[in-house]
């Protein structure tokens, strides 16, 4: 049965594109969660999010977060972990994420091999890989205290209950790469996000146990900075396309990547 998104919620990546969309619906949506906190890494840009936040003062915290840089990471745990209403967190939604390197020749994609060297590989490793790797060790006691207030773990899983959801990608299938790289041939990217889909099967299989679901969802095509003006989804559709899908999982897509439409994507 599908389950609403509800309790405390941390989304990062939250001043602009899906993750700004994210966040608004959320918190504009009539079953609100009670606690929704907007993480970006840059406070004095977040114009948007500020006003968001504004509207909503009861609901949303925004938090300082840049998921590249462990300190901030942990300072991160520290502030949401004093705000939070009964010291439980059910849902992260790892959405930051950089693409890169980009090229001056705007005919080009970023992140072909010409372009790639040893630090652009490890700078999308350490923004789209190390960095939710960091926050669920982080924020799992949160995690944990939210699933244990939920009953035992037969009770099933959901994301109201205790849940990661990382953003991965459709370039992130090694199954798919055959068909996919040709149009967008993103060395670092497609490498980072693959890691992103191995971190999150171990961490779904680490977490069961205590009834956190975790999983990745590819969120569609998106007219963002990072998707470009070409792209075929809105904001609002694939927002509200990844929140319906993760209104519905349960025990069952523990470990898995689907997408904004809930079709599943093999790794
Ligand atoms: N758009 C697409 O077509 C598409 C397709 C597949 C998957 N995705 C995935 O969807 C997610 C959102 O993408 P998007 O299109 O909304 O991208 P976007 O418009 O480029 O936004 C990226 C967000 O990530 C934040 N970010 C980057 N590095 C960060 C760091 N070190 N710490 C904290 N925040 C950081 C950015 O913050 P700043 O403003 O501070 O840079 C921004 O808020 C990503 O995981 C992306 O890989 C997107």
């Amino acid at each position: 049965m599908a389950a609403r998104i509800g309790g405390s919620v941390l989304v990062t990546g939250s001043n602009r594109g899906i993750g700004l969309e994210l966040v608004r619906q959320l918190a504009e949506s009539t079953s609100a969660p009670a606690q929704i906190f907007a993480a970006c890494r840059d406070l004095y840009g977040a114009q948007a999010l500020k006003e968001l936040a504004q509207r909503h003062p009861q609901l949303l915290t925004i938090v300082r977060l840049d998921v590249a840089d462990p300190v901030s990471i942990s300072e991160a745990s520290r502030v949401v972990g004093d705000k939070l209403i009964d010291g439980s967190l059910n849902l992260i939604i790892n959405n930051a994420a950089i693409n890169g390197p980009a090229v001056n020749n705007g005919n080009n994609p970023p992140g072909t091999l010409a372009v790639t060297g040893k630090k652009e590989m490890v700078d999308l490793f350490v923004t789209n890989a190390v960095g939710p790797m960091l926050i669920a060790k982080e924020f799992r006691s949160y995690l944990q205290k939210a699933a244990d207030q939920s009953g035992p773990v037969t009770t099933g899983m959901s994301c109201s209950r205790a849940a990661i959801i990382n953003i991965s990608t459709l370039l992130s299938s090694v199954e798919k790469c055959r068909e996919t790289f040709s149009m967008a041939p993103m060395y670092p990217y497609r490498a980072s996000k693959a890691a992103l889909n191995m971190l999150t099967c171990c961490l779904a299989e680490d977490f069961q146990r205590d009834g956190i679901l975790v999983m990745a969802i590819h969120p569609g095509w998106v007219k963002t900075d990072m998707g470009g003006p070409n792209a075929p989804v809105t904001t609002e559709d694939s927002a509200k396309g990844i929140l319906h899908v993760m209104s519905t999982l349960t025990e069952k897509h523990n470990g898995s990547l689907m997408d904004w439409e809930g079709n599943g994507i093999p790794w």
